[in-house]
């Protein structure tokens, strides 16, 4: 990442060399063409999520069911400094893809990055600790999932959920009920990879308020470094996958944000004021004032967008709710109010740029029993998931993604279509490596073809990345194009404007596998000296035209 770098050795970790150098665990992946508005498509900034640590896979000695207990504080250490982002140059040179050691935009963002919070619940009561006693400041951000891109160049990252980060009991804390709505484990004092053994700040029972400083949506600017990250409270508080944006008709900015987890909701938050494309610094603050909205579908194909506004229907004193920051912290339970339709895992979450109509991604694995399906989650267990095709009005010729009412209807049922009970639906002339299950990470090339990332299919079935056509004769064929190594997922696919470049990570190769000694791949080095390695890859096209074509 930088001059002063050290190259990896996995037997020489430290906390402060994993600081500069490129995080673990991929995830979210952007392309944006540098200089910012330039259209280029030989050099730009990646800008990567780094989920989350698997000290038994990144550390000697440790198996997956004891890590959390026998991870030293440096290990734990190093596993902080390796999540959160990175932002690097990339450029093609005589053809090939190089990382720019030397550029002033190489950055990364850790566990222990300041990060500012702003928006309607900063400096709430429920946002302080001992160590922010204004509830301004949080240090890091973690389990980042997915993102997006914001019209004016910055980007949005997903912290997906926290729990497994923090450990204590949550039985007799103030806040009990919602910790509990947010699926914390009462029994686990480690948390998963052990970070509370040595860092205070993760213990709920000391730091009461620390894990409400998480599960946010946290925009940074990769072309200003020097900028501190700042975590938008006005996008709600859950497992957020990714925030991908859209235009209103009227220029205001829309972001889509699904919260991953069973039976959870579709958002979309709605700017107060119009994006202003030619004052990029104008746009600083215009996430932290609008209004956040959740998803009801009904069975006649319409979508209403349910504001969560403080005051408004039951967000009121009577239940709990004293000011907009409190239906922010609690989204989940501000949004069971309303009446939101609990979806199979939202994960992928993205317009299509060239129809306009939005497409989401349900990975499903969702416990729903007979009487728990709606129609937009039609099927009781839920296993392989399916995809939703969402059609905002039109207004003149553009979508108007900033409606309260739009019409959806089901796009995909996943599944093998040669077995019945699996009630799947592709196109009919699907191959036997065309569908596929557990649909993730979603992305659109320039010319508007769906591409989905699978995530977790079991061990009988691989993951992948396949291509589709939303419209047309070819609407719903997918076409299988990579498969990632053993116990992988491949996510985020970005491509650069040419569509002849795709950059694509892939996240946790052999994570499945109880500790180093019987790791099941060492992708990508190949060398008994190696841990397997998560990695961004590129893929370009070498004849003409763009990929898939
Ligand atoms: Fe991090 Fe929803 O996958
Ligand atoms: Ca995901
Ligand atoms: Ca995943
Ligand atoms: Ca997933």
């Amino acid at each position: 990442m930088f001059a002063d770098s050290p190259a990896f050795n996995p037997l020489a970790q430290t906390p402060a060399a994993a600081a500069r150098q490129f995080g673990y665990n991929n995830d979210y992946t952007a392309w944006i063409p540098f200089p910012f508005g330039s259209g280029a498509s030989d050099r730009g900034l990646l800008v990567v999520n780094h989920e989350y640590p698997l000290p038994h896979l990144m550390f000697a000695g440790l198996t997956v069911d004891s890590a959390a207990t026998n991870v030293t504080r440096e290990q734990v250490d190093i596993s902080m400094a390796a999540v959160g982002m990175t932002v690097v140059e990339v450029q093609r040179v005589s053809g090939h893809w190089r990382v720019m050691i030397d550029s002033r935009f190489n950055r990364r963002i850790t566990a222990m990055t300041r990060i500012r919070i702003s928006g309607p619940a900063a400096g709430h009561p429920k946002l302080r600790t001992s160590a922010d006693p204004e509830g301004r400041w949080v240090l890091g951000t973690h389990d980042n999932c997915n993102g997006g891109v914001t019209p004016w160049g910055t980007v949005l990252s997903g912290e997906e959920g926290s729990a497994d980060f923090f450990g204590g009991r949550i039985a007799g804390h103030p806040d009990e009920a919602m910790f509990k709505r947010y699926y914390y484990d009462e029994t686990s004092l480690t948390g998963k990879f052990g970070w509370p053994r040595f860092h205070q700040r993760f213990q709920i029972e000391r730091e009461p308020n620390e894990a409400n400083r998480f599960e946010w949506v946290v925009e940074v600017d990769p072309f200003d470094p020097e900028a501190p990250p700042v975590k938008r409270t006005a996008l709600g508080r859950f497992a957020h996958e990714g925030a991908h944006c859209a235009l209103a008709a009227d220029g205001r900015v829309v972001v889509y944000m699904g919260d991953d987890w069973e039976f959870e909701y579709c958002y979309k938050f709605v700017s107060r004021d119009r994006v202003d494309f030619r004052n990029r610094s104008a746009n600083r603050d215009l996430l932290d004032t609008g209004t956040l909205y959740v998803a009801r579908f009904d069975a006649s194909g319409v979508l209403d967008w349910l504001p969560l506004v403080y005051g408004q229907g039951p967000l009121t004193e009577q239940n709990g709710f004293s000011s907009q920051a409190d239906v922010l912290i609690n989204t989940r339970r501000a949004a069971d109010l309303l009446g939101a339709t609990p979806m199979d895992s939202p994960e992928g979450y993205e317009p299509n740029p060239v129809t306009g109509k939005v497409y989401i991604a349900l990975t499903g694995g969702t416990p729903r029993e007979a009487g728990q399906q709606n129609a937009a989650n039609p099927r009781v267990g839920n296993r392989h998931g399916h995809l939703i095709e969402l059609t905002p009005p039109t207004f003149g010729d553009k979508p108007d993604h900033g409606a309260l009412r739009f019409e959806w209807s089901l796009f995909v049922l996943c599944g093998d279509p040669a077995d019945p009970a699996a009630q799947a639906r592709f196109h009919p002339a699907t191959t036997r490596e065309g569908w596929f299950v557990e649909p993730d990470n979603i992305a659109f090339d320039p010319q508007g073809r769906l591409w989905v990332c699978s995530d977790g299919p079991g061990p009988k079935l691989h993951d992948g990345l396949w291509a589709m056509d939303t419209e047309g004769p070819g609407r719903a064929l997918p076409r299988l194009f990579y498969s990632p190594p053993h116990g992988a997922e491949c996510c985020s696919p970005a491509f650069t404007p040419d569509g002849r470049t795709l950059f694509l990570s892939v996240q946790h190769p052999g994570e499945r596998s109880a500790s180093l000694r019987e790791v099941a791949t060492r992708w990508p080095d190949f060398s008994a000296d190696m841990p397997p390695r998560p990695s961004v890859i590129v893929i370009t096209r070498e004849d003409s035209g763009p990929i898939g074509d």
